[in-house]
């Protein structure tokens, strides 16, 4: 049992509720009762049945596919939870919506990142937590939110899964583009292996052109690494072109599988042995629970 936390209570919102089940399972956190529903107009309803006053609560809701539902629930949750009288709000978003839209490309544009980020932070939570966020041009998580916030990461989990499913012949870890490094670092690092990058370049949402730089993947076991895979040209993409310099088997791992349309079966079509996700996104992919992450983070919580 965690002791640095104050009667502690976990909650799943409707964005994560297997997954904070599990994490209760894997802390010995109790999981308190919430309900969530949609009033006959597409409003959305928040109530906790569990008391929460004075107590330290730990909600978890990912926000993917549908993020604008997610984040409204998520700041009723937190609003209530704060009139409620709760002792520490701690939150976890596994999957962080809007982080791609992190500046203004083209004039007038909302700088989406920082205003969701802001509106959480003025809903009332205290900490937040989040895993493999897409920070590109923000550098760090500080430079998001003012108060405290950690960017976990599930690459560890990924290659656990990876390492005792397939038997890697002279393996070599590949991100597909150069933010993709630090992931590819931490599995690398963890496989005993070494690892490469390749060069991106986006043409569209849906196209991107990807270049190996000169790298010798022939008849070696290729594991690509990336946060997301959202309409799957990326990975498709990257699949591809190990597969036409000779990669003996690709297998392809990200910590977010938002799917967009057939992103799945592009990547398969692309040559991939398979695509091995988590579930910050329930899919049909989410082989790795990030639960472990998260229970892990809340051992450290002072
Ligand atoms: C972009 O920089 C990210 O790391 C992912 O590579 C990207 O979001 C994947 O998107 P898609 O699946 O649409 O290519």
């Amino acid at each position: 049992m965690i002791r640095l936390l104050i009667n502690p209570v976990i909650f799943g919102g409707s964005g994560s509720e297997a997954l904070a089940l599990k994490v209760s399972r894997l802390t010995g956190i109790p999981l308190g009762e919430l309900i969530v529903k949609k009033f006959p107009d597409g409003e959305t309803y928040v109530r906790f049945v569990t008391d929460v006053s004075e107590r330290d609560v730990i909600l978890v809701n990912s926000m993917y596919r549908n993020p604008n539902d997610y984040l409204i629930e998520f700041l009723l949750e937190v609003s209530t939870l704060k009139e409620l009288g709760a002792r520490r709000i701690i939150a976890f978003i596994p999957y962080f919506p809007y982080a791609r839209q992190d500046d203004r490309f083209n004039p007038g544009e909302a700088v989406s990142l920082y205003i969701v980020a802001k509106l959480i932070e003025n809903a009332g939570v205290n900490e937040v937590y989040t895993i493999d966020m897409h920070l590109h041009r923000a550098e760090s998580i500080d430079k998001v939110f003012k108060i405290k916030a950690v960017n976990l990461t599930a690459v560890i989990e990924l290659m656990k899964f990876v390492k005792q499913h397939y038997e890697l012949k002279n393996p070599l870890v590949i991100g597909p583009d150069e933010e993709s490094e630090q992931w590819a670092k931490i599995a690398a690092n963890y496989l005993g292996t070494e690892y490469d990058i390749l060069e991106k370049e986006r043409v569209s949402a849906e196209e991107v052109v990807i270049k190996v730089r000169g790298l010798n993947v022939s008849g070696r076991d290729i594991v690509i690494v990336d946060d997301i895979v959202s309409t799957g040209g990326t990975m498709a993409e990257a699949v591809k072109a190990l597969k036409r310099l000779g990669a003996r088997n690709v297998v392809a791992t990200c910590t977010h599988p938002i799917l967009v349309g057939n992103a799945y079966q592009k990547i398969l079509k692309a040559g991939a042995l398979e695509l091995i996700g988590t579930d910050t996104v329930p899919s049909p992919v989410s082989f790795v629970t990030v639960a472990p992450v998260i229970a892990e983070a809340l051992r450290s919580v002072t």
